[in-house]
């Protein structure tokens, strides 16, 4: 029997299996053969019960802000890279491995009571995602926030106009929706982060690729925005949270924010930062019609998903179908 020094056997190994270079992690504690050999110092409890997976600008914050509110659910630590998000499954983190992963949730004071979770908004829409998710947490539950997507993509535009994106500030939300293959690159790559994540069924088809209908619970981001106690008394239904934490209480509308606050000591707002909730000016006809008619079909396929799930649809499908129609 021959054998190698370790590096040169992990190089001999992946040429012999190269589809194994890019690895699938799993829980350690799922398999006796793996849990045997993991170390008695780590637990496998510092993983989420939960995830929050976006897609981008469709409320995710406010529902993060809003989570943590409530007494039984404890965030992730932010990640000092990304700001407030992890962002593990769906890019080069992946690669820094689990214990990276676990590091950025406590140890929970009571594993059956305690819902760990983390949102990163980029997980709906990365393809890879939801495959990974599952090999690591399979009976985690998954949130999804779903606005009109032709404001989804609006509010993209924004906020890389925020960002002092060139493409996004040389260009009108027209001619970033509207372009041409023989585009410039800067405009097709705005274009594209712009208007795919909207295209909400194919991205749900993939998690259902991965996760059973009932794992997964879709949020009406309209009415998050608008009524966020009956989608937080909603999420908690869902999770199987007890005792039920009262929003109505919680949450307060701030006028000159425009936006539901959290209700702090004096019973005074605390709102989130001006990134969230930001002033533009009103999509125009033109772009909006134009756009009713790019997602028709994608918005068609979502309502089709949702009546085989046996999901409510939110208002904003039923009135963007009837406009299309
Ligand atoms: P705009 O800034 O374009 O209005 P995300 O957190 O996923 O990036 O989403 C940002 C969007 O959340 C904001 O987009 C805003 O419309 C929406 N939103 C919903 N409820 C909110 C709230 N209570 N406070 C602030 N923004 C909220």
């Amino acid at each position: 029997l021959q054998t190698l020094p370790p590096l040169k056997l992990a190089e001999k190994y992946f040429q012999i299996f190269p589809e194994e270079r890019d690895p699938l992690w799993q829980n350690p504690c799922h398999d006796k053969r793996h849990k045997d050999i993991w170390s008695k110092e780590k637990t496998c409890d510092r993983l989420p019960k939960f995830l929050v997976i976006g897609p981008q600008k469709t409320g995710t914050t406010a529902l993060h802000s809003f989570l943590t509110l409530h007494p039984a659910i404890t965030s992730s630590f932010s990640s000092p890279v990304t700001f407030e998000e992890i962002q593990f499954f769906n890019g080069p983190n992946y690669h820094n491995g689990i214990d990276w992963y676990m590091d950025f949730f406590p140890f929970p004071s009571n594993v059956s009571t305690d819902f760990m979770f983390e949102k990163s908004a980029n997980y709906f829409d990365t393809e890879v995602t939801p495959k990974r998710a599952a090999a690591l947490v399979p009976r985690a539950k998954v949130i999804a926030v779903l606005i009109n997507p032709a404001d989804r993509a609006y509010s993209w535009y924004q906020h890389q106009r925020a960002h002092q994106d060139p493409a996004a500030i040389n260009y009108t939300f027209q001619q970033v929706v509207s372009v041409r293959q023989s585009s410039p690159n800067e405009l097709l790559v705005l274009h594209n982060r712009c208007l795919k994540p909207g295209e909400y069924a194919t991205h749900l088809e993939n998690w259902l690729q991965h996760f059973q209908s009932r794992q997964l619970h879709i949020v009406d981001g309209a009415l998050l925005r608008s009524s966020p106690a009956q989608v937080m008394d909603g999420i908690q239904r869902f999770l199987g949270l007890n005792p039920v934490f009262n929003y109505t209480q919680a949450l307060m509308f701030d006028e000159s924010k425009g936006f539901w606050c959290q209700r702090i000591d004096g019973g005074r707002p605390k709102c989130l930062g001006k990134s969230k909730g930001r002033k533009y000016p009103e999509m125009t006809p033109e772009t909006r019609a134009f756009l009713t008619e790019y997602y028709r079909e994608h918005n068609l396929e979502l309502l089709r998903l949702l009546n085989r799930l046996g999901h409510t649809l939110p208002s904003w499908l039923r009135q963007e179908l009837q406009n299309s129609s």
